[in-house]
C-alpha cells in the first residue's frame, strides 16, 4: 500500500521528521522562509498530512485546495493562523502541541523580564560602543524584580510557570482569566484582580493568552493609561494582543517605562518601524519555545499527532474535537 502524502512547511528538528519518514511519504520545504502561497497550495494537491508552522496561513481557500487533506498538525500551541471553523467544516482534524513548551517560554518571558528590569541591552550596547568609563553611581539604574508586583494577563499553562518562577523573586502576583482559578490562588498565593486593577497595580505585566476576537488589542491606549510610569510589559504571547501603535506612544512619551517583546505585529517587525528607534523597548525575533530540547520534542509530538490522524486514532492534542466526534471514516 502507498504511504500516505505528508508536507511539511519548513525543516522540523530531525527526530520529528524521522518519525515521519517510517509510516509517510514526506515532502519538506527546504528553504529557509516559510513556502509561497503557490508553494503551500501545490504541496497540498495530494497530501493527507499537512504538519504546518504558525507562519502559514491556513484557510479556506488552501483547504479547498486539499481534497485528501485529513490532519493539519501545528508546530506550535498557538493556531490563530488556522481557520479551525473552516477545516471542522470540512472535516479536517486540527491539532497543536500545548504543555512541552510552556516552561521554556516561561524562561523567556522571565529572561525577558530580569533584562528590562535591569536594562541589559542598552548596557551591552554601552559597553560595545566603547561608552564605559567608570562605574556610575546613575548609570543603567532599573527596577527591583524581588518584592515587586507582577500581574499575569492568561494565567494557562504558561502564565501559572510565571507565577511558579515569581515565587522565588518574593514577588506579589495578580492575574486576570477568562475564568477565575481559584484552586491556584490558594496553591500558589495569587490573587485574581480585573484587567484595569492588574493593569493599575504591576510593577511587571506579563500577557499570556491566546490570540482571539477578545484579546486582539486587549492593551491600547487607554490600558497603557493605566499603568504605571515604571511599569514593565512583556509580550510573549502575540503580536496584535497589543496595539503597537499605541505603545510606541506610551514607551516615548513615557506612560509606561519598557517593553520586551518576543512577538510583534507584523512578524517580522519592519525594519523602520518606530518601536525599533527607542531605547526602552527590547525585541527578540519569537524565540519562546526555542531552546534544542523543547523544539525536538515539539517535533515529535506534531508528528505523533500527524501520524495517530492518519492511522485513524485520536491525535492527544485536539483543538476541534467535534471532527473526530463526528467522523465516519477518516
Ligand atoms: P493556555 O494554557 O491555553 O492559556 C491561555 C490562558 O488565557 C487560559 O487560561 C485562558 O483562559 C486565558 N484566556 C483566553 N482568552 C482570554 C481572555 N479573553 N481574557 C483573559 N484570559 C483569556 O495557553 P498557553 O499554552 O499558556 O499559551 C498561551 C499563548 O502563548 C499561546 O496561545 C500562544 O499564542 C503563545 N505562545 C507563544 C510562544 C512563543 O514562542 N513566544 C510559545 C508558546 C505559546 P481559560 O482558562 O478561561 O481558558
Ligand atoms: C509559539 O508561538 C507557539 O504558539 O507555540
Ligand atoms: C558594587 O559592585 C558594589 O560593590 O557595591
Amino acid at each position: 500500500m502507498a504511504k500516505p502524502k505528508v508536507f511539511v512547511t519548513r525543516l522540523i528538528p530531525e527526530p520529528g521528521l524521522d518519525l515521519l519518514k517510517q509510516d509517510c511519504d514526506v515532502q519538506v520545504w527546504p528553504e529557509e522562509l516559510p513556502p509561497s502561497r503557490e508553494a503551500l497550495l501545490a504541496g497540498l494537491a495530494e497530501a493527507e498530512g499537512l504538519l504546518s508552522l504558525l507562519t502559514d496561513k491556513i484557510d479556506a481557500v488552501l483547504l479547498d485546495a486539499a481534497p485528501s487533506l485529513k490532519v493539519v498538525s501545528n508546530y506550535a500551541v498557538g493556531y490563530d493562523n488556522i481557520s479551525v471553523p473552516d477545516a471542522t467544516a470540512r472535516g479536517i482534524l486540527v491539532c497543536n502541541k500545548p504543555g512541552v513548551l510552556s516552561e521554556t517560554t516561561a524562561d523567556l518571558a522571565w529572561s525577558l523580564l530580569m533584562a528590562s528590569a535591569r536594562r541589559l541591552a542598552e548596557g551591552y550596547d554601552y559597553v560595545r560602543t566603547g561608552k564605559w568609563k567608570t562605574w556610575g553611581p546613575r548609570t543603567f539604574l532599573g527596577w527591583d524584580v524581588h518584592h515587586a508586583t507582577l500581574g499575569i494577563v492568561g494565567l494557562g499553562r504558561i502564565g501559572f510557570e510565571m507565577a511558579k518562577r515569581a515565587r522565588g523573586f518574593d514577588m506579589k502576583v495578580l492575574y486576570t482569566n477568562r475564568t477565575r482559578k481559584e484552586e491556584f490562588e490558594a496553591m500558589m498565593g495569587l490573587e485574581w484582580a480585573p484587567l484595569e486593577q492588574v493593569l493599575e497595580e504591576s510593577d511587571f505585566i506579563t500577557l499570556h493568552t491566546p490570540l482571539n476576537d477578545e484579546t486582539r488589542h486587549l492593551l491600547g491606549a487607554a490600558q497603557f493609561k493605566q499603568m504605571k510610569s515604571t511599569a514593565v510589559l512583556i509580550n510573549t504571547a502575540r503580536g496584535q494582543i497589543v496595539d503597537q501603535v499605541a505603545l510606541y506612544e506610551a514607551l516615548k512619551s513615557g506612560e509606561i517605562a519598557y517593553a520586551a517583546l518576543d512577538v510583534t505585529d507584523p512578524e517580522p517587525i519592519a525594519p523602520d518601524d518606530p518601536l525599533l528607534s527607542l531605547p526602552n523597548c527590547l525585541i527578540v525575533p519569537h524565540i519562546g519555545s526555542a531552546s534544542h530540547a523543547t523544539r525536538n520534542r515539539m517535533a515529535v509530538m506534531a508528528a505523533e499527532n500527524l501520524l495517530a490522524a492518519l492511522k485513524g486514532e485520536r491525535p492527544e492534542n485536539l483543538v476541534n474535537p467535534d471532527v473526530w466526534k463526528n467522523r465516519k471514516s477518516i
